[in-house]
């Protein structure tokens, strides 16, 4: 499996989004990254659900990688107009019946994934290996963009990678914050899959947004 990037929207230019989102489109990245957040499970609020929404009507190859920093996730799909070929990341921490939660998220033809904060144990994941797609390690604390990556945040993808190899099941490994260029090719080795591109690397600022696509693609593959 090559490794895939899901760029941050969150981190882009919040003031040209289609323009970013065409752009990013035309490139053939693989994944969107859409962070929503409830200001409850975080103490932020970024995209919008009429955003995530609308993102739909832009884009066309890149699929929609939608990580729902929140409580009652199930409360926003509609809104989002969840659907055939998104993934959805809903929080361990912030969920109290996820089968029932990704039950629901199959029954709209998306791929469920369950995310962990960095102070959550990579075991409690396996109890719902039979009934995800893959899984989102964040490598930060949750809630904005440009925080430091968590002490002994590489063990842990590895940890969870080893997990995954070890239940023989076809799950892909993303992996969320601080994913820089000095750390992407580590995570890379660590066995992540899908790599959150955000502030600490495709959109610092002055670079080419087409160059550090490429360069990042290559990174990780
Ligand atoms: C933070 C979000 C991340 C964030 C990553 O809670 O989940 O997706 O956009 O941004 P950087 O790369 O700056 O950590
Ligand atoms: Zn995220």
């Amino acid at each position: 499996m090559r490794g895939m990037l899901s760029p941050s929207l969150m981190c882009a230019d919040v003031l040209n989004l289609e323009k970013e989102l065409t752009v990013l489109d035309n490139l053939g990245v693989d994944y969107i990254h859409l962070d929503f957040m409830d200001n409850k499970f975080v103490p932020n609020i970024t995209l919008d659900t009429g955003l995530i929404k609308a993102t739909k009507s832009v884009i066309s190859h890149m699929k929609r990688d939608i990580h729902i920093m929140a409580f009652e996730p199930q409360q926003y799909f509609d809104r989002m107009e969840i659907g055939e070929g998104d993934v959805v990341s809903v929080h361990y921490e912030a969920c109290d019946d996820l089968s029932e939660i990704f039950a629901d998220i199959r029954s709209r033809g998306a791929s469920p994934f369950l995310a962990i904060s960095p102070d959550t144990k990579p075991e409690v994941l396996t109890d719902f290996f039979d009934e995800i797609d893959g899984v989102l390690v964040m490598t930060v604390y949750p809630g904005f963009a440009g925080r430091p990556m968590v002490e002994g945040s590489f063990e842990k993808l590895a940890a969870v990678r080893r997990l995954i190899d070890e239940s023989g099941k076809k799950l892909l490994l993303e992996v969320d914050g601080h994913v820089s260029w000095d750390y992407c090719k580590k995570m890379r080795d660590c066995g992540a899959d899908i790599f959150v591109a955000g502030s600490s690397s495709i959109y610092q600022k002055g670079l080419d947004i087409s160059e550090a696509v490429e360069r990042m693609t290559e990174m990780v593959k």
